[in-house]
């Protein structure tokens, strides 16, 4: 019984001895390894941060129309894979233009035949996706 005591007894010393060994050699990781910056989440706390919401606003502008056709619509309208309208060509666009651009926003929004919801931009805002619609009709007009 007393063996294993002792056997026991060394384990733990030896277990604690080797952890805090390991806790060290953590803290240096930690320490050299530290963010060059940190990210603060809008809600939190994070100090004096007045420059911080600059960035944040800045993304969360809606992309111009310009910029959401060369990302997203483009791969489609630039040469009219699957029959859509090509990008400039006024034949193309003049029979659309007459539903309304509301109507063509409505299908661009949410899918029409075998175009896509948002392009198949998910995650673009609605508002992009109507600045793109409003400029691509705006090159045919
Ligand atoms: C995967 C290919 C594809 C992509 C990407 C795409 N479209 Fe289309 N789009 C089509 C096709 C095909 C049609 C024609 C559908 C029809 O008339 O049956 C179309 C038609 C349209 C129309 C006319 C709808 C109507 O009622 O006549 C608009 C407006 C439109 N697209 C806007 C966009 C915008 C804005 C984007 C980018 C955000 C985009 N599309 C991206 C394939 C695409």
């Amino acid at each position: 019984m007393k063996i294993i005591n002792i056997l026991a007894t060394i384990l733990v010393l030896s277990g604690l001895t080797a952890s805090s060994a390991m806790a060290n050699v953590d803290d240096d990781i930690r320490a050299r390894t530290a963010p060059v910056a940190e990210v603060c989440v809008d809600g939190q706390d994070c100090g004096d941060i007045t420059t911080a919401a600059a960035p944040k606003a800045a993304s969360s502008a809606p992309r111009s129309g310009d910029e959401v056709y060369g990302s997203v619509c483009k791969a489609c309208h630039g040469s009219g894979v699957a029959g859509a309208p090509v990008f400039g060509n006024k034949d193309e666009w003049a029979p659309r233009i007459k539903k309304g651009i509301d109507t063509l926003v409505g299908h661009a929004l949410n899918g029409y035949n075998a175009m896509p919801a948002k392009g198949g931009c998910s995650s673009c805002p609605d508002e992009e996706i109507k600045n793109a619609v409003k400029y691509m009709v705006s090159e045919v007009q």
